[in-house]
């Protein structure tokens, strides 16, 4: 037997110890300080030893057992980024997908993946009420605004085959709250991240269609081409939804690509459906399951109305990969709808969880984090030591402690935004909202109930006492 050879048997004890791993992570979640103890120097090392010549077989597993005393615990009180919670039962299951190791790139490759993949994405379309819509699963929101953006570039300039030859300069249109990940895809597709307009927000930092309108018509004025606007549907600091129609309307009008960066948000709209309308009006719509549907990392999702421009931008099949079917489910490939050729089986987790838990439990899990949002913003709003610094349109919630000199509330946010997190028993990120630093929670955790946000207020001010003692 070659030494790499494991024997099923051996395999269902490896299995098993590492469930029990996993399973004494998550028993032990709510007593262990979120935020691990660990310097960087500790980490390195521990974990940075070279790669021994001789097995150390299950001895490998202590190793395991330690990572997780260095690493930051997911529980119910963690609302850092846009992070979901992981899940188990769509944990559990991913195990299969390794073992499986279907390359989920042509239904001839792995028959039933790609369909469950199909399958899963048009569930995902269905629930926030686009249905009809195509698409397939990503490592995150930003490959799906990426791809979004590609699909915006292919279908005005067709620059797939000779790159960027038109005269005019091609110009995007986002809010001036929009996420990192758009300037970088524009980057990335060669159109220039200066190219990108930011267009102001309302006093909600939402776009302000009017300011898009005359940013297009100035464009155009100037020889520009106006490609495409990206929608926000929940921005990253706030929460905030563009208004959906407005900018859907004007798209129209001017034959702009609408994309719908809804990696944060759009989920949401299986909870409230009315909010995101005109959503189903975008060519293209990115969300990540990985955020507001509580599956691990990685799963994101691009969805498309029509199947033409993607195909426009992704196709380039090789001689080797050359389908052999006419039959359109055999013949079906995602790798021309794609950026990846070799892809996961990313749907499985996915799937597995979804039918576990039932659309129900999603629907009332994502109500909860809305709710719970709005309670820790009321409880925030009535401590006079708080302020809160922006309306909470979805599950996040920006704050920021006021008891010091107006000159110095920034550096003072920030060294309590350390040692809230130092502490380990909330976990928060920061925003900066008109160039004000920001604590910031978002709330996308199953686990997370009442007791847990009504602690937020208490905890902030202990910190903050705890820093003045310190300083
Ligand atoms: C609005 C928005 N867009 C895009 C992204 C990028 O998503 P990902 O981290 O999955 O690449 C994020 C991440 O927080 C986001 O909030």
């Amino acid at each position: 037997m070659h030494p790499l050879e494991v024997s099923p048997a051996q395999f269902r004890t490896l299995a098993n110890e590492i469930t029990e791993i996993a399973t004494q992570y998550l028993q032990a979640l709510d007593s262990r300080p979120i935020a691990p103890p660990t310097t960087g120097k500790q980490s390195l090392d521990l974990f940075s030893s070279p790669w021994p010549e001789q097995p150390e077989g299950t001895q490998a597993l202590a190793a395991l057992t330690q990572i997780i005393e260095h690493t930051r615990a997911q529980n119910a009180r963690f609302w850092g980024y846009v992070l979901g919670s992981a899940e188990p039962a769509g944990a559990a299951s991913d195990l299969l997908a390794s073992v499986l190791n279907q390359n989920v790139t042509a239904w001839r490759s792995s028959p039933a993946a790609v369909i469950i993949e199909k399958t899963v994405v048009g569930w995902l379309a269905q629930a926030i009420s686009c249905p009809g819509f195509q698409g397939s699963l990503t490592g995150g929101g930003s490959s799906a605004n990426l791809m979004g953006l590609a699909m915006a570039r292919e279908r005005k300039l067709a620059a797939n085959a000779s790159g960027l030859r038109n005269a005019a300069q091609p110009v995007v249109y986002a809010s001036a709250e929009v996420h990192m990940s758009i300037p970088k895809a524009l980057a990335l597709l060669g159109i220039g991240r200066n190219n990108l307009r930011l267009i102001a927000t309302d006093q909600d930092f939402r776009m302000l269609p009017d300011g898009l309108e005359s940013a297009i018509k100035q464009d155009l004025a100037s020889g520009n081409l106006p490609l495409a606007v990206v929608a926000s549907a929940g921005t990253v600091n706030t929460g905030a939804i563009d208004p959906l129609t407005d900018i859907a309307d004007i798209a129209q009008r001017f034959d702009l690509w609408m994309h719908v960066d809804g990696a944060y948000g759009a989920l949401a709209a299986i909870a409230e459906p009315a909010r995101f309308r005109g959503m189903e009006r975008a060519d293209s719509i990115s969300l990540d399951p990985h955020k507001w549907l509580y599956q691990s990392l990685d799963c994101g999702c691009l969805l498309y109305r029509n199947r033409d421009p993607v195909r426009a931008a992704f196709s380039h099949t090789g001689d080797y990969a050359k389908s052999l079917s006419d039959d359109p489910i055999e013949s079906f490939a995602f790798f021309d709808e794609s950026m990846e050729l070799s892809r996961r089986f990313r749907a499985l987790r996915l799937w597995f969880s979804l039918r576990y838990h039932g659309l129900a439990a999603f629907r009332s899990a994502i109500e909860k984090d809305l709710r719970l949002a709005r309670r820790l913003a009321s409880s925030i709003s009535s401590c006079p030591d708080l302020e809160l610094m922006a309306p909470v349109s979805l599950s996040a919630v920006c704050f920021r402690y006021r008891p010091a000199p107006e000159s110095k509330l920034d550096a003072t946010n920030e060294s309590l935004l350390k040692t809230i997190n130092g502490r380990g028993r909330i976990y928060l990120s920061n925003a900066t909202l008109h160039g004000q630093f920001c604590l910031r929670a978002c709330l996308v955790n199953h686990r997370t109930r009442p007791a847990d946000v009504d602690c937020v207020v208490d905890e902030v001010l202990q910190s903050a006492r705890q820093l003045a003692s310190s300083s």
